[in-house]
């Protein structure tokens, strides 16, 4: 690679994932899960870290309490070779936490923000263009300060000459508010799975979604879950099929998984079809081992685990 680096800004927070849960939980009763992992949470910071492990000169913009769970996150993140020289830590907040009810393909999330509401734009190192080459960012309506200002965010990046990426991932409070026509022009690459482009949209199709957001859009890297992928540039539409996986523990952080081989791709001026491609391949990769950096964090593993999906010799990362 080059010293090109990639800028992720984004939500930090720790999962606390329960795995072979033996019923859904009630009100009033006790149920029992056979597993049980505490690791790096949050989308953006899963997208940094295993950036960063296929070879990405990856800096980190959030922010954390001042506590065990902070300490954990920056420890975790520094492990991986992610430059945590823009994270700050917060006197005077929580850092967040997810519970992960993990149910094979999909988990059901309940999350603590924390820290995360207190990020902003401020934070956000634009003084320093000439250093990022692109900007990713992730779970906007996590991330009460940023979601504000997100247009501005976006305009700041294109102005400072990086190319951008956006996962907005899932809105819990279901408003969906994005205001896609003003902001997806500033987005070169819009990094949505089928069910938050319906959300917000508000479409009953994948293809009716695909016209109302089409005149805006740069280019759309749509996340298919076990359907793989599919890529939409100007006129041009692609498929790219999913790899199959022997080995699936969770799909946990797969959609940030794949966002770090698209990109990692991007950055590197590879065309839409080699991006989705690897993109799939990081997203495969990821559920062979437990939340969303398990399979990234042994690098004799990781080409391991590559090699064997692609049944092919590896080129070097
Ligand atoms: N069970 C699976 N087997 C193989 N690849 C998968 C599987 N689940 C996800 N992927 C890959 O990871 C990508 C992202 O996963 P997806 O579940 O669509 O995203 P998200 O986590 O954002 O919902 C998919 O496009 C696909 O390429
Ligand atoms: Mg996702």
């Amino acid at each position: 690679m080059s010293n090109a680096k990639l800028l992720v800004v984004g939500e930090l927070n720790v999962d606390l994932i329960l795995n072979d849960i033996h019923a859904f939980p009630q009100l009033g009763k006790e149920t029992i899960a056979d597993e049980m992992h505490i690791c790096l949470g949050s989308s953006s910071a899963i997208m940094a870290a295993n950036s960063a492990a296929l070879g990405v000169d990856t800096t980190f913009c959030g922010v954390v309490g001042d506590d065990q769970f902070g300490d954990f996150i920056l420890r975790e993140l520094q492990s991986k070779s992610v430059d945590c020289a823009h994270v700050r830590k917060l006197a005077a907040r929580q850092t967040g936490c997810t519970l992960v009810m993990s149910y094979g393909q999909d988990r059901a999330n309940v999350t603590f923000p924390g820290a995360m509401n207190a990020l902003t734009l401020s934070e956000i190192p634009f003084e320093e263009p000439a250093v990022y080459q692109h900007l990713h960012l992730s779970s906007l309506f996590l991330q009460k300060g940023i979601q504000k200002d997100i247009e501005l965010i976006l305009k700041k990046a294109k102005a400072a000459g990086m190319t951008t990426s956006l996962d907005l991932q899932w809105d819990p409070a279901g408003q969906w508010a994005f205001d896609y026509a003003r902001c997806l022009p500033y987005v070169d690459v819009f990094m949505p799975n089928e069910s938050e482009l319906l959300a917000l949209t508000r479409a009953g199709s994948v293809g009716g979604a695909i016209e109302i957001i089409g005149p805006y859009l740069n280019t759309l890297a749509l996340k298919m879950g076990k359907s793989g992928s599919m890529g939409i540039r100007g006129d041009r539409q692609v498929t790219v099929p999913a790899f199959e996986g022997k080995q699936f523990v969770d799909a946990i952080g797969a959609g940030d998984s794949f966002n770090a081989g698209f990109i990692r791709k991007y950055m590197a001026g590879a065309g839409l079809e080699e991006c989705l491609r690897e993109g799939n391949l990081m997203g495969a990769v990821n559920t062979t081992a437990a939340g969303g950096t398990g399979a990234f964090s042994d690098r004799q593993k990781l080409h391991e685990t590559i090699q064997a999906f692609l049944g092919l010799e590896l080129n070097p990362i």
